[in-house]
């Protein structure tokens, strides 16, 4: 059953493109630009605060957008619910999984392309910084299922376009594992990738959730009602029925090739490294296909990468009884801000050990009562220099691993601040506030 807080989520990518227009938070360029000038033009869009989408690209098939969850208020339009309530909706639909359905055909799948008729160069993929190797394709998610299990996994990974049917795929995580999987028996990994989703599909495809959940059961859980698939034309795997493009193919074991460099979501270029060659069989789409781009470090991706890190945060502390207000990873992944209800001069230091429990690539965190805003940065570190004290409320802890790719050694130590208020103090912390603007004449 639906929730109170939840409203009904669109089916699709473009339902949500409605709504963002209806909010007006998309702009539209009708004009065929070139697609080397797009990144710049996503990025004004992002400080702009709006999605945008552009209806041509000069030698390209499709239209594009972008920056579809550049605020957190999106984030709230994608879920159905308000930006406060977006982190406990979040926990809470996350715990009630539902099974997909299977449609016996969807718009996905309104154009089917194969051999000479199948050119992935032809999507217009960007290449997002100066240095990347080449266009990739980093809004897509890539479906598969365990060999051994059968249990499907959905993630999003980079995927660069090196030839018509060939691309290469960045595979560390799950999929990586289930991929080892399928080698170990000497078989190649089908692999289908969706490009063109509802933001709830993105979400859970970035979600943290443990190995061997199904994320396609998690859509529906955000959704409150079954996420539809249609079956692939060539491989075994079923996928989004209203996603824009799909993309059927396998990863051969033992075929790599070098990929990169590539801007990553910290803002630093990875070096090129041996990555999985992702074997094209069949491209379908949509007719006037809209194909996504996000650049990795964008504030989408943040949004992307912080929900579920800061899900696992908060319900680790209301495990705790903690009376949490909201967590935030928002300036940047390693970095969190707790608001909470403080009920005694102890909590704060509990906060800072739990949210390091929970969530080990952290480096700082920082608590700070209700009335701060975890939202602006601004807001924390007026707490911090209002109300911390460096010789009490700091907890310094050495030599706990944090992120993982780190050759200078920065991130395995942590620093936590305590930024509230002295207990029983509230008069003399109460903050100061303009009056309201009569409304007399
Ligand atoms: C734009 C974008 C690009 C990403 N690229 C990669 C990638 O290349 N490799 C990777 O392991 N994770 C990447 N991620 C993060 C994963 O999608 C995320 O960690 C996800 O939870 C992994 O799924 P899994 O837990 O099923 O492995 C990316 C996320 C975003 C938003």
């Amino acid at each position: 059953m639906k929730s109170k807080a939840s409203q009904t989520i669109s089916t699709d990518l473009r339902g949500f493109l409605r709504l963002l227009e209806k909010h007006k938070r998309l702009r539209v360029v009708q004009r065929p630009v070139d697609i080397r000038n797009i990144p710049y033009e996503v990025l004004r869009s992002e400080r702009k605060g709006k999605a945008i989408l552009f209806k041509g690209i000069k030698g390209y098939q499709g239209a594009l957008v972008s920056n579809l969850l550049g605020g957190r208020e999106f984030v709230a339009l994608a879920l159905g619910c308000s930006p406060e309530e977006t982190l406990r909706e979040y926990v809470r639909r996350m715990n009630h999984p539902v099974k997909p359905v299977i449609l016996s055909r969807g718009p996905s799948q309104e154009v089917i392309r194969t051999k000479n008729k199948m050119d992935a160069r032809l999507l217009p993929a960007l290449t997002h910084c100066e240095k990347d190797a080449g266009p990739y394709i980093t809004a897509g998610i890539a479906i598969a299922r365990d060999p051994e299990t059968q249990i499907r996994n959905v993630s999003i990974n980079r995927i660069q376009i090196t030839g018509p049917q060939e691309l290469l795929i960045n595979i560390p995580q799950h999929l990586g594992h289930i991929q080892a999987k399928a080698e170990a028996m000497g078989k190649p990994l089908e692999v289908a990738v969706a490009i063109g989703n509802h933001p709830v599909e993105l979400i859970t495809a970035c979600s943290k959730a443990p190995f061997g959940s199904d994320e396609f059961e998690l859509s529906g859980g955000l959704r409150e009602s079954p996420l539809e698939l249609v079956s692939c034309k060539s491989i075994s795997l079923q996928v989004p029925a209203r996603a824009e493009i799909i993309l059927e193919g396998e990863i051969p074991p033992h075929t790599k090739k070098e990929e990169g460099p590539f801007g990553d979501f910290m803002g630093y270029y990875v070096p090129a490294t041996k990555s999985h060659v992702f074997q094209l069989k069949t491209i379908t789409h949509r007719r006037g296909f809209i194909f996504q781009a996000i650049r990795a470090g964008s504030v989408e991706d943040g949004h992307l990468l912080s929900l579920s890190r800061e899900a696992v945060i908060y319900s680790a502390l209301i495990e705790k009884e903690i009376q949490v207000e909201s967590v935030s990873l928002h300036t940047m992944l390693f970095n969190c801000f707790v608001s909470i209800r403080k009920k005694h001069e102890d909590e704060p230091g509990a906060v800072i050990s739990t949210a390091f429990d929970a969530y080990p690539w952290l480096k700082y965190c920082v608590v700070v009562d209700h009335d701060v805003d975890i939202f602006d940065a601004r807001d924390v570190w007026w707490a911090v220099g209002t109300r911390s004290c460096p010789e009490r409320g700091t907890v310094l802890i050495e030599d706990s691993p944090g992120f993982y790719r780190d050759p200078y050694r920065l991130h395995q130590s942590k620093l936590g601040i305590d930024a509230t208020a002295p207990l029983g103090q509230w008069n003399e912390f109460e903050r100061t506030r303009i009056p309201e603007p009569s409304r007399k004449k």
